[in-house]
Parts: C-alpha cells; sequence; structure tokens
C-alpha cells in the first residue's frame, strides 16, 4: 500500500474532504487504523497518560516516544504517523534537530508534531529546511500546563487574534499542518478559512478541516467520565471487561480448556 503523504492531507483540505485522525501507541492499533482506512495516526505525547498513568505529558522522555513510534510505524502501512517530540525535548535548535532526527530515523515516523508558536517559529524553520515536516499545536498545549493552567484556550478577542496570528506564522515558518485544541467552535473555524494547511481541530468544532482524538477516549478504554470533547464510538473497555470475567469464570469451572485448545498424544 502506498502511505499517505503530508502533501495527500493538504490536498484533501483543497478538495473540502474532512480529515479523521487518532492517536495509536502500538502495534496492533496502528494496524486497526490502518485497517479502518483513516489517513493519518498521531503518536501523542498524551501516552504518559492513558497508556503510562502519569497525571500530564511532561514526564513522557524522547525514548518512550521513540519506542511507542516504532511499534505504530511497523503496524501501520497506509497512514501517515505523525510523533510527538516531548517537553522540553525541543528547547533549542540544536536538540529539535536530535529529538526529530531520532523520531524520523529510529522509529520511522514520517513528520513530528510540537507545541507553540513564537519562539518555537524558528525551530520550525529549521526542522522544514532539513527536511523535517512539522505539525504545530495552538490553543490548549498540554506541556505548558504548569504556565497556561485553565484548559480551554483564547475565549477573548485579544486571545482569538494572538492564536490566529501565531496559526498564521506556523503556516508561514513551513509547518505542514496546525492542531487546534480546545478553542472556540467560531475561532476553530475562522482559523481553518484563514491558512491554507490543514487545521486538525480537538475540541475546536466542527468548522476545522479535520479533527483529532485520542484512541482511548473514543474506544471507552480508560475509567472514569471521557472529556467533554470526546465521542464514545465503542465501549470497548466493557467488551474486554466481559471477556476477561467469562475467561475468568471458564478457568474456575474447568470448562477452559476443552479439547479443541489442547494437544493430544497421537494414537499407533
Ligand atoms: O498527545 C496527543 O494525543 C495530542 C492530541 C490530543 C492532539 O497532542
Ligand atoms: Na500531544
Amino acid at each position: 500500500p502506498v502511505r499517505t503523504t503530508t502533501r495527500d492531507l493538504q490536498a484533501m483540505k483543497r478538495r473540502g474532504e474532512k480529515i479523521a485522525m487518532v492517536t495509536a501507541y502500538d502495534y496492533p492499533s496502528a494496524a486497526l487504523v490502518d485497517r479502518a482506512g483513516l489517513p493519518v495516526i498521531l503518536v501523542g505525547d498524551s501516552l504518559g497518560m492513558v497508556v503510562h498513568g502519569h497525571g500530564t505529558t511532561l514526564p513522557v522522555s524522547l525514548d518512550d516516544m521513540v519506542r511507542h513510534a516504532a511499534a505504530v510505524v511497523r503496524g501501520a502501512e497506509s497512514a501517515l504517523v505523525v510523533g510527538d517530540l516531548p517537553f522540553l525535548t525541543y528547547a533549542t535548535l540544536e536538540e529539535a534537530v536530535r529529538a526529530a532526527g531520532r523520531m524520523m530515523q529510529e522509529a520511522g515516523v514520517q513528520a513530528v508534531k510540537l507545541e507553540g508558536a513564537g519562539a518555537m517559529i524558528p525551530i520550525v524553520e529549521r526542522l522544514v529546511a532539513l527536511g523535517v515536516p512539522v505539525m504545530g499545536h495552538l490553543g490548549y498545549t498540554p506541556q505548558s500546563t504548569n504556565v497556561i493552567g485553565a484548559r480551554a484556550q483564547a475565549k477573548d478577542a485579544e486571545a482569538a487574534q494572538k492564536l490566529l496570528d501565531d496559526a498564521l506564522a506556523l503556516e508561514a515558518a513551513g509547518a505542514f499542518s496546525v492542531v487546534l485544541e480546545l478553542v472556540p467552535k467560531a475561532l476553530g473555524e475562522k482559523v481553518s478559512q484563514a491558512l491554507t494547511i490543514p487545521v486538525i481541530g480537538i475540541g475546536a468544532g466542527v468548522g476545522c478541516d479535520g479533527q483529532v482524538q485520542v484512541w482511548h477516549d473514543i474506544l471507552g478504554l480508560l475509567p472514569g467520565k471521557p472529556p467533554r470533547h470526546a465521542k464514545v464510538y465503542a465501549e470497548i473497555g466493557e467488551a474486554i471487561e466481559k471477556a476477561l470475567k467469562a475467561y475468568r469464570d471458564e478457568v474456575a469451572a474447568g470448562t477452559f480448556p476443552t479439547d479443541a485448545q489442547s494437544v493430544a498424544v497421537k494414537k499407533g
């Protein structure tokens, strides 16, 4: 199969086709995304929370990202794989090049994502100049949780204008796409119309060029209520629990394994 490219995603925007992106963190989930025909996978540093049980994305290391991204790349033949650069791994040009290099060369992703604009603009320019496709990430940027605090962003006119300027700056710096997280619906639509590159929203309304959701949120895999911006498309967590209980009960009752799951001595 031919793999989706960053240019394919841009062509989808031009044709008015909405882009569905989902996170994945391992081999079997990546293979499922491919089979379902989604064009792009994000190996998000959200894995710090949903896979490793941390409270934020801050403890995620570059080694974590490289290891998970490599598994995703082995599972996905068609989807474009984008990998997050973790917290404080792209603070300088040198560090950003090293981090992106490990993601592209060791893990084999086709693009990286980083959070913010401003001081990140020269970093985006350098990476793109070196041949690393970069996806931006604006609005709520989880790596800055200790600075920005509250979740929903850009709720007043001034902050909305700043976000639009940041998005335009990322586009000018060569970013191939931008994620927009937790901003008012009207701003999601406005930024999507202002940019020629695809704007992928999460909690940013239906007016974006595409959507991104976290695997565990849309598949009901975590205890407790999913975030408000998520929709649970299937209760897979419940299905797993049911299957595990059936297995436990059959082992207790001695009805598993049957002969079908057992090896017999050859007769004669
Ligand atoms: O890490 C992640 O999953 C993300 C998405 C929520 C955009 O950055
Ligand atoms: Na992320």
